[in-house]
């Protein structure tokens, strides 16, 4: 599984087969020892229904450069402490989307009997019959994509006499507890991250349990990338979370161990190996046929009751990936361009309900746009260069990515088989970065904005005002007849589901009609609405003010901030919503989160500032937590903006906490993920803790914290005073 980031043309590929197939999958042998032989005391059976799936992450050095055994150099290299938060934090994520049925007791890797015994027993009379005779004098342990893997994580193994109780070699490790997946994280420059320079991480799975789950694997990242500024730390997670999701299920090499629980995890009796997992339909085409991958598909492309495959890209014998042509911006389509554009789509979460290991929380799927009720000719290579859904392109011109973040230019990959979308541009493609924007004061004829809430439209808007500031005549701009369309960037907000307003520079906000091109004042030419691309969420609940709606899904944060301004100082309701939108900037600046998180800044006659922050779909930033750590910690210090002579500062603030978020469960998970990247910007400082840590611990590093951590627990919907 390779992840190939191809940076500046934005595009990534991922080859999965060639590592995984080199790779063993261990399934427990029968057991060799009696039981009460086995170190560890048997586990007390617990109530056995599926749980969150507890993934613990363990770092485990750098792998050798050639594949074989070499001392480990001490410490970790640099970018392992950025690799290491990368992969919690994608396992913290899953820990929301699959339960499995836990492990009880601590978690513990088999031994190959291939690999450590040299003969067995082979006489069908004695007692110890197919027992170790012989050990293997050369066994050097057990590995997983070349990362060996601790004794305190295996089974222990022993030799057999003829008759009588073994001799034990190496008796059980510990294990590790609270884990239902061990992921081995190595950095390193392998001899794949040599060949592919473009390769950032690539992972295998390697032991699986008594049903085949997979429980172990090891993902390796490329060090050459990590102390990339351009690799950003979603677009890492991201990555990682693709990586992941390869090695517990969602690959060529596994498919055909899935199994069919139709009474559910708990009832393993009625479970059994699935029949056909995957097949080729008449044309050809390989598809991943389970039920609900095909009843999730038919439903996302508005023909339920169809009965379809999920399509799978052509990668050899084997196939580890969505079809790109249907599957763009699917978490498991082999390309990947990045986190922003990037879904953790309810049909691969579907395939992970087929696998039949693991039980889904579908509500944390993302939607996936590509395609959306394009119906059953949709994606094929006979149809896409006359798509009447608008997702695909013919030619080569300009226009709009279609989740419409990004200006976009029509081409194709040999992933899209002949098929062309419009791709981002190599450079500034995003609208939704003021830093792309012309630098202020220079003259943009149209009128364009670059904003966290701006999108791309199709247009060919053209001021009317010249730049002396007088109106234009239409025949005296010569250039201005048959403007050609093309990508802009343009304001937007929602005002309800799937419907939108938008504003050019100096223009008002003026409606605009999905499917339906409009004129904006002040501008010559039009502007093109898509049609169910925009405010697809609920995001046009931005709308609502009411802190009644605190518990409205995806409202995160209030917060209110009390100002104090110069005495007999008033506002005037424009100046009051240019101070909102000051004030904003500087929180923004000094948080350092997102501009799009935030929403309705307003302030009233009394100087009180407030701002809702929503979970906003195109705005997946540093998760919860961190916003609220970071808001926090911004307030601490009273903030202060200027407007011309008139200063103000925050006399007071309020942060309510929406129910919706369980904030104490996560927060020190993700507390440590905020030392990891201090570690990373102290740089040698940093370095010097982690060998401490890494001298210290052969087992994996502190497990992830469980929700019930005792002095953490506190009412949400909390109201913080500072
Ligand atoms: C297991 O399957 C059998 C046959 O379909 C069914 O009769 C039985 O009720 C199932 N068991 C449970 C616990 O669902
Ligand atoms: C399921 O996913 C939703 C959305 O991400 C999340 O709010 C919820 O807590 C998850 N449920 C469980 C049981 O993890
Ligand atoms: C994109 O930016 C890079 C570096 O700034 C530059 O070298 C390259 O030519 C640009 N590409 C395009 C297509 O403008
Ligand atoms: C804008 O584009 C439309 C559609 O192509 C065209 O009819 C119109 O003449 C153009 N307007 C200007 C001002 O270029």
């Amino acid at each position: 599984m390779l992840l190939l980031l191809f940076f500046g043309v934005a595009t990534s590929r991922c080859v999965h087969e060639e590592t995984q197939q080199h790779v063993d999958l261990l399934s427990p042998p029968p057991s060799q020892l009696p039981t009460d032989l086995r170190s560890s005391s048997l586990p007390v059976p617990g109530p056995r229904h599926p749980q969150p799936l507890r993934i613990q992450a363990c770092y485990l050095g750098e792998p050798p450069s050639d594949g074989a055994w070499g001392p480990e150099r001490h410490g970790m290299p640099r970018g392992a402490a950025r690799a290491l938060a990368a992969a919690r934090e994608a396992a913290w994520r899953i820990r929301g989307v699959l339960a499995v049925l836990p492990v009880q007791g601590p978690l513990l890797l088999s031994r190959d009997p291939a690999q450590y015994c040299h003969a067995v027993w082979g006489d069908p009379d004695t007692p110890n019959y197919h027992r170790c005779s012989l050990l293997n004098p050369g066994y050097q342990g057990e590995s997983c994509l070349g990362a060996k893997i601790p004794d305190a994580h295996l089974r222990g193994y022993a030799l057999w006499p003829e008759h009588g109780p073994p001799q034990f070699v190496q008796p059980d490790g510990p294990g590790v507890q609270n884990a239902d997946f061990l992921l081995y994280v190595r950095v390193g420059h392998t001899s794949k991250c040599h060949q592919e320079p473009s390769v950032i991480a690539y992972a295998a799975c390697c032991q699986l349990d008594a049903e085949d789950r997979p429980l172990a694997g090891t993902i390796i990242y490329c060090a050459q990338h990590l102390p990339s500024p351009r690799l950003s730390h979603r677009d890492l997670v991201t990555a990682t979370l693709h990586e992941l999701l390869h090695t517990l299920g969602f690959s060529g090499q596994l498919f055909k161990r899935w199994r069919d629980c139709p009474s559910g995890l708990s009832v393993k009796e009625n479970c059994s190996t699935r029949q056909q997992v995957t097949r080729r339909d008449k044309w050809g085409q390989l598809l991943l046929s389970t039920p609900t991958v095909s009843h999730s598909l038919a439903k996302h492309l508005g023909v339920l009751g169809v009965s379809l495959g999920g399509p799978l890209e052509e990668e050899g014998r084997l196939s580890s990936h969505w079809e790109a042509r249907l599957f763009q911006g699917s978490i498991m389509a082999a390309t990947f361009d990045s986190a922003q554009r990037t879904q953790l789509d309810p049909i691969t979460l579907s395939a992970f309900q087929d696998s039949g290991w693991y039980q889904v929380n579908h509500s944390a799927a993302e939607k996936l746009l590509w395609g959306q009720g394009s119906g059953l000719a949709f994606g094929l290579v006979s149809t896409c260069g006359t798509d009447s859904s608008g997702f695909f392109c013919t030619g080569s011109g300009l226009g709009c990515h279609y989740l419409h973040l990004d200006k976009g230019i029509c081409s194709s990959d040999p992933m899209l088989e002949g098929c062309h979308m419009y791709k981002p541009l190599a450079n500034r493609s995003e609208c939704w970065k003021k830093e792309n924007g012309p630098p202020t004061g220079a003259e943009d004829p149209h009128g364009e904005i670059y904003h966290p809430q701006s999108r791309c439209f199709l247009a060919n808007l053209t001021s009317r005002l010249l730049p002396g500031g007088e109106t234009s005549h239409p025949s005296q701009v010569p250039w201005l007849k048959d403007a050609e369309l093309t990508g802009r960037c343009y304001l937007h907000q929602c005002t309800q589901k799937g419907e939108y307003e938008v504003q050019a520079e100096g223009s008002p906000w003026v409606p605009c009609l999905p499917g339906k091109a409009i004129q904006m004042p002040g501008y010559y030419g039009l502007l093109y609405c898509p049609r169910d691309r925009l405010c697809q969420n609920d995001e046009g609940a931005n709308a609502v003010t009411s802190s009644a709606s605190l518990a409205t899904q995806g409202l995160l944060f209030q917060l209110s901030l009390g100002l104090a301004g110069p005495p007999g100082h008033s506002l005037g309701k424009e100046q009051r919503e240019e101070l909102a939108e000051t004030v904003l900037q500087a929180l923004v600046n000094r948080s350092g989160t997102g501009r799009c998180y935030f929403h309705n800044p307003s302030i009233n006659t009394s100087l009180v500032f407030t701002v809702q922050m929503w979970k906003f779909p195109d705005c997946q930033g540093p998760p919860v937590t961190v916003l609220y750590d970071a808001l926090t910690l911004t307030l601490q210090k009273p903030l202060e903006v200027c407007r011309g002579e008139a200063c103000f500062t925050t006399k007071y603030s309020k942060l309510l906490v929406s129910l919706d978020h369980t904030l104490p469960m996560s927060h020190i998970f993700l507390s440590m993920g905020l030392c990891l990247s201090l570690v990373i910007l102290v740089g040698l400082l940093g370095t010097v803790v982690y060998q401490k840590r890494a001298a210290l611990q052969v087992g994996p590093l502190a497990p992830l914290p469980s929700p019930d951590i005792p002095g953490t627990g506190s009412p949400t919907g909390r109201i913080m005073y500072s």
